[in-house]
């Protein structure tokens, strides 16, 4: 079923609001113009990842019509998936950011392609190192890399991101009440899940 995009309250009228269903349904020119850039048979090394991230977010084509504009939540498109890889195009507004997680044995390249994003890593006992990413910037991480991602400027930022294999889990971190840190290992796409479900059923979300 094709759904028609409706207009969300709040939202400059000129985005184009996508439903969360569609997070999943990339343009089929955008995806092969990114399946073009891959040439790897198995699974990307994450220099493989960086580079690739670097060459789509230094082509607006790609990634502005993927580009969504959400004040209440960080939103994601997939630009592109195979067996070997999964590409995403993530748009972040002010206050929006994860946690510290880890994307289990999938690695990473990501790429910031407007505005700016906060990156870190924990610095144990209590700190946390930082990296600022602009436009053009990007970073990589093999698997049990550990970060956390915020927004910091730009209306919204946009970063770029590919993983392989593909994010099948992401271990995501907290401390409980005690103050022993956990580990809680949730499926890579949970937030779609999550918000999939309270479209469906808001007394499930
Ligand atoms: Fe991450």
């Amino acid at each position: 079923m094709t759904s028609q995009p409706t207009s969300t309250p709040g939202l400059d009228p000129t985005v184009t609001p996508q439903q969360w269903w569609e997070v999943t349904a990339p343009p089929a020119d955008l995806a092969a113009r990114c399946a073009a850039l891959i040439e790897h048979t198995g699974t990307l090394g994450i220099e493989e990842l960086e580079t690739l991230v670097q060459q789509l977010a230094a082509d607006p084509t790609i990634w502005e019509p993927m580009v969504i504009v959400d004040a209440d939540r960080r939103r994601y498109r997939l630009l592109y998936e195979d067996d070997r890889i999964d590409v995403w195009v993530l748009s972040w507004m002010p206050g929006q950011g994860t946690g510290f997680h880890d994307h289990d044995v999938s690695g990473v390249g990501f790429a910031c392609a407007a505005g700016e994003v906060i990156e870190k890593q924990m610095l144990l006992p209590s700190g946390a190192t930082t990296v600022t990413l602009g436009a053009g910037d990007s970073r990589q991480g093999a698997p049990g890399y550990i970060h956390s991602v915020a927004h910091l400027d730009g209306a919204p930022a946009v970063t770029i991101h590919a993983y392989s294999p593909p994010l099948e889990r992401v271990g995501q971190y907290h401390v409980d009440g005690d103050g022993i840190l956990r580990r809680a290992v949730e499926h890579g796409r949970q937030e779609l899940l999550d918000v999939s479900i309270a479209a469906i059923d808001p007394e499930r979300a």
